[in-house]
């Protein structure tokens, strides 16, 4: 099993406790166009500055209502996501993060991560929102042919992309890429060689995710109506590999399914908040969140459109319209489901209420198949266990039915 992730030492709170991590997720829902693939929750830009205004305006307020129930928190990651975040006036960003840093206390190692599309009019805005204080861009690139970008609708070609991955490096200190792979067509040949030349673009992430035909999108109704399919699950499965090894051979470490970094300081501190099970508070229209509230894992989920989430945070002070409690057994099952995502696994510890002693049948046979690496008191997937992390997860949540009942 890879060796934990190790977090800095908590910082005090003013009663000498050590404050709680927190993360903190800001949805900026719009985009120039709406990409055939993408059912994130998104608007066409269509102009509406006021409108914008009053979101951004909004969003600062809803910060405050969530600081009321959060309490002090060390804050370990802001992160801007989208939508397209960089089409926000980068002063807005700066505004945001002093808000947040007023209001939470800033860890020493805070990641400010910023979600971009590499087109000419984003990049020109990249130093103004590094001396926002962003440090860390997320960058769109999902291909670098120029078929492929005209296939999933991009608005850019492969040249701006490594053009703009190029002045990325020199206005933020950290660079991420995300790319899409097991497009229609696509050999597995063609996919390590784009996958080699993104690894010298000089980003220190890469997060290749494989194209998932999402319900409601116009790829959905294109594959639906015959016009192209996407790659089989064998030659899905044989991506999945080539990418492990491209990236394990240029020294990225596969931290998590989808996520290569080089070297532990790389890694997204703000995924692997998600990963850890610990809160974030998600704001704008149809974040979501998970914070503890009175001790109970509390899931929360903004108003998905704009007006309505603008005016849910006037009227209430924070703008989710759904908050759940989780049950202990829907937690551990959420963390383990998570943590199994990650190298680091979850430790036995956290997902008691699932009823996994180090000694459970299921854990050894799941062991003995090659798919998790049980050490001591912790459990990870292996690298063929990553590939289905579903059935892993059902296998042990219901390995030990008498727990269900005592959880619950
Ligand atoms: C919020 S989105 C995009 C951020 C930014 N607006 C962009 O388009 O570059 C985050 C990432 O999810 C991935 N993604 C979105 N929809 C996908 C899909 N259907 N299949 C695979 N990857 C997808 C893309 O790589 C994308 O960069
Ligand atoms: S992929 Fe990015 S740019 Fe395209 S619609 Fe989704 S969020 Fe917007």
């Amino acid at each position: 099993m890879g060796r934990p992730y190790l977090s800095p030492p908590p910082r005090p709170g003013r009663r000498g406790l050590p404050l709680q991590p927190l993360a903190l997720y800001i949805h900026w829902p719009y985009c120039a166009r709406i990409c055939p693939y993408c059912d994130f929750n998104v608007v066409r830009d269509r102009g509406r500055i006021e409108e914008q205004a009053e979101l951004g305006r909004a969003i600062i307020a809803d910060f405050e209502g969530h600081r009321a129930v959060t309490g002090p928190r060390r804050l370990v990651s802001i992160y801007f996501g989208g939508g397209t975040p960089s089409l926000m006036p980068p002063l807005w960003a700066g505004e945001m993060i002093a808000a947040a840093r007023s209001l939470w206390t800033p860890d020493p190692g805070l990641e400010i991560t910023l979600e971009a599309n590499p087109t000419d009019a984003e990049v020109a805005r990249f130093s103004a929102f590094a001396d926002a204080g962003v440090e860390r861009l997320s960058l769109g690139l999902q291909s670098l042919d120029d078929k492929a970008l005209t296939f999933l609708g991009r608005d850019h070609t492969a040249r701006q992309g490594m053009r703009a991955a190029q002045l990325a490096r020199h206005a933020f200190r950290r660079l991420s890429i995300d790319l899409i792979y097991a497009r229609p067509g696509q050999t597995t040949w063609a996919w390590a060689a784009e996958l080699e030349a993104a690894t010298v673009l000089g980003a220190e992430h890469i997060s290749p995710y494989q194209l998932t035909i999402e319900g409601g999108t116009a790829f959905e109704r294109a594959v639906r109506r015959g016009a192209w399919q996407t790659p089989d699950t064998d030659t899905g499965a044989a991506m999945f590999e080539t990418t492990q090894e491209v990236l394990n051979a240029r020294g990225f470490q596969a931290y998590e399914v989808s996520n290569h970094a080089r070297g532990e300081a790389a890694r997204s501190r703000h995924n692997l908040a998600y990963w850890r099970g610990e809160d974030y508070v998600g704001v704008g229209p149809g974040a979501h969140g998970r914070l503890t509230i009175s001790g109970a894992r509390t899931a929360t989920r903004a108003a998905p459109r704009v007006r309505d989430y603008i005016a849910k945070v006037k009227e209430e002070g924070v703008g989710w319209d759904e908050r759940e409690t989780l049950s202990l057994r829907q937690a551990a099952e959420e963390r383990l489901l998570m943590g199994l995502r990650t190298l680091e696994g979850v430790g036995l510890g956290e997902v008691a209420a699932l009823g996994l002693g180090a000694d459970n049948a299921k854990l050894g046979e799941l062991a003995q198949a090659g798919l998790i690496l049980v050490d001591d008191d912790r459990i990870a997937a292996t690298c063929s266990g990553r590939m289905v992390l579903d059935r892993i997860t059902t296998e042990l949540a219901l390995a030990n039915p008498d727990a269900v009942a005592a959880a619950e």
